[in-house]
């Protein structure tokens, strides 16, 4: 792994009417890196994803993404990047695949059909390929938005709660095809509220709370910002979700969410 920044925020601030909601966020992520952005529900990782994706203007701060600024340079950030939403993002009249040839004939690839047919076999969705995505359940559809933001190998990878609704196996795939694609170069930014897909997934994980990155850090480093226990008779490390609701506060809703 390099340690290029793909992806750097400096001083970002965003508010919708007078609430402020990002209001100086810092964050740098190395090239071929996985980050997650954790944070409570409304502490701003989807507003900061469409700010870097160019799809919503910041108030203040620069961010830049592969090298390219996001307010001077949007169509070279848009080229360098894939967005899988928080909600997917699927075309319900068509069938799987057509969704997946249309994708690869607008980025104007060789072979779309021979595209789609390896991904709808590596998010098995193979046999559900000639159905219409209406037909397909919540974790289909998520496996389809993801296969569909992988095509054209995009450097930069925003992944905006990418696992939320699926089945275990599901996840498990969706981890390994980041860990590929980071081991393969791409940068990862992903947002999620489950804490242990963060320990098990991220390289480096970043606290969004009360509108600035309050903590980023591996999770060994994360782990330090704990003080060490004074009386402990059983070795027991404090897991990520000790650490974020030590930081965050122990009465936040976010407890709830990540023990489903
Ligand atoms: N278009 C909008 N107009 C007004 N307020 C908005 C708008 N979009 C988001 N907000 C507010 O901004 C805050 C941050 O929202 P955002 O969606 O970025 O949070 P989030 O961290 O992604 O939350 P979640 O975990 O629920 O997805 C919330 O208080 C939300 O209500
Ligand atoms: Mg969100």
């Amino acid at each position: 792994m390099t340690t290029t920044p793909a992806i750097t925020i400096t001083g970002l601030t965003k508010s919708y009417g007078d609430t402020a909601v990002l209001r100086g966020v810092d964050l740098s992520v190395p090239a071929g890196s996985i980050v997650a952005l954790l944070g409570s529900n409304g502490a701003g990782k989807t507003t900061t994803v469409r700010i870097l994706s160019t799809l919503l203007k910041a108030d203040g701060g620069a961010c830049s993404v592969n090298g390219h600024d996001v307010a001077t340079a949007p169509a070279e950030v848009r080229a360098s990047i894939s967005l899988t939403g928080q909600f997917a993002a699927v075309d319900e009249i068509l069938t799987g695949r057509e969704n997946l040839v249309l994708i690869a004939e607008l980025r104007r690839l060789s072979d779309p059909r021979g595209i789609a047919d390896d991904l709808l076999a590596r998010f098995g969705l193979t046999d559900a390929a000639a159905r219409r995505v209406a037909t397909y359940s919540g974790g289909m559809r998520r496996r389809l938005d993801i296969a569909m933001s992988l095509i054209g190998h995009p450097p930069v990878l925003f992944l905006d709660e990418p696992t939320s609704g699926l089945d275990p196996q599901s996840r498990l795939e969706v981890w390994d095809t980041a860990r590929q694609l980071a081991g393969q170069g791409t940068t990862v930014l992903l947002t999620t509220q489950y804490l242990d897909e963060a320990e098990n997934l991220a390289d480096r994980i970043a606290i969004l709370h009360e509108g600035r990155i309050i903590a980023d850090g591996t999770l060994a480093e994360l782990r330090q910002l704990l003080p060490p226990a004074t009386v402990e008779y059983v070795e027991k490390k404090p897991t990520l979700e000790d650490v974020f609701l030590a930081i965050v506060g122990h009465d936040h809703p976010v407890r709830k969410g990540a023990e489903s």
